[in-house]
């Protein structure tokens, strides 16, 4: 049988837990025509929670989702093109309405639409570049042109929105965005992305154009009560056992991180005959965090020895670091040099800083990897 959970993909239907309090607030952003920017660090489920709103509101009359990925686009003109593709397959089912609204909506740009023979490959056009060079704003403005003429409202959601910071001139296309976007009455912007420094830069400071265009909402992890239900009820649901408190104690291992809960559990599930005994799961994370050990090496490596070191006393729970017993035990030097290691190790994304300063390491697999195996062994 397939394990109950998944990881690594677009969390399905059946596979998603809680967020009952951010659906509701997302719904209501879209609806209301609030821009929302949702950050959060890698892998707590910013897509799938976009993805969980747009199927809650699928069937809600006189609204349309489009959903846009810039993954992997490098330059403006293929952003012009996900953009202007992911409008028009937003606002129509059939091969007629697409082919239609593209002439509509796109016939200045000389649009060459791509027949594919394969039927379940999605219809897409490209643009003459020279002529949305000359007006990008018949691109940028699409999406309220459409909306308008269709009396709708439409959402545009925008996933790794922080790679247009990676284009040529990308302040001057930020500009071009914002100064048009903001004129949208009939489109709602939902911006997220998986490089959280980037993304907080672009949205929280003042000299970058993207600076309050809407409402940050800072996407925290899923609680652990939340966790434990869902985990036990998988469990149930497939024919085998794991109580409450046993499911909670998985959770929490992994700090609560939605993409290492459901790999955990999954591991777990796998290890299990009938009924999940605690053994089980610390064996399935000594696991996960081999399988790992390979990119892990490379990211220690990839850190200076004074960084490792600071990351050792987070770990050993080194409350004060810049204190002058700290700075000997761990070699760190001076308060000043501690600062700057925390700042290096912050903006990579290594350790995390909560509301009251209190450092962690971001990745929970990544340190129990260092606590049981790299420091162990040194
Ligand atoms: N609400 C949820 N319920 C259950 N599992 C979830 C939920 N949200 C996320 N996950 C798990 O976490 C994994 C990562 O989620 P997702 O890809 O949505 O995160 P993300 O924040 O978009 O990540 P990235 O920053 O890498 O783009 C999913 O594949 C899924 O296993
Ligand atoms: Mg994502």
């Amino acid at each position: 049988m397939e394990a109950p959970f998944s990881f690594g993909r677009v969390s399905p239907p059946i596979d998603f837990c809680d967020r009952e309090a951010e659906r509701g607030v997302l719904a209501r952003n879209f609806m209301s025509g609030t821009n929302t920017t949702l950050i959060s660090p890698r892998r707590w489920g910013k897509t799938s929670l976009v993805a969980a709103v747009a199927r809650d509101l699928s069937a809600t009359k006189g609204l349309a989702i489009c959903r846009i990925d810039l993954l992997g686009v490098r330059d403006e003109a293929d952003c012009y093109a996900a953009l202007a593709n992911g409008v028009i397959a937003a606002v129509n089912t059939g091969w007629d309405g697409f082919v239609s609204d593209v002439k509509r909506f796109l016939s200045q740009l000389r649009p060459r639409i791509a027949v594919s023979p394969d039927p379940s490959v999605q219809l897409s056009f490209d643009l003459d570049w020279e002529e949305v060079g000359r007006s990008p704003a018949d691109v940028i403005d699409l999406a309220q042109r459409v909306a308008a003429e269709r009396k709708l409202k439409l959402v545009v959601c925008v996933d790794e929105f922080q790679a247009i910071a990676g284009f040529k001139d990308s302040l001057a296309f930020q500009q071009a965005l914002r100064a048009r976007w903001q004129h949208h009455s009939d489109v709602t912007y939902c911006l997220y992305g998986s490089k959280r420094s980037m993304m907080t830069t672009m949205f929280s400071d003042p000299a970058w154009p993207f600076y309050r265009f809407g409402e940050i909402m800072e996407l925290q992890k899923i609680a652990n009560s939340k966790w434990s239900e869902f985990i036990a009820k998988r469990f149930d649901d497939t024919g085998k056992a794991i109580s409450v408190e046993l499911a909670s104690y998985l959770a929490e291992l992994v700090d609560n991180h939605p993409y290492y809960v459901q790999q955990l559990a999954q591991q777990t599930w796998y290890r299990t005959g009938r009924v999940c005994a605690k053994p089980v799961i610390d064996e399935a994370l000594g696991a996960i965090a081999d399988q790992l050990g390979y990119s892990f090496t490379s990211l220690a490596e990839g850190l200076s020895a004074a960084q490792l070191r600071l990351i050792q006393a987070v770990l050993n729970g080194a409350n004060q670091l810049s204190s002058a017993a700290t700075i000997k035990e761990y070699r760190l030097k001076t308060a000043g040099s501690v600062v700057a290691i925390k700042k290096a190790l912050i903006s990579k994304e290594v350790l995390d800083a909560d509301a009251t300063g209190k450092l962690s390491v971001l990745d929970p697999v990544f340190a129990y990897w260092l606590k049981n195996r790299y420091f162990a062994a040194s």
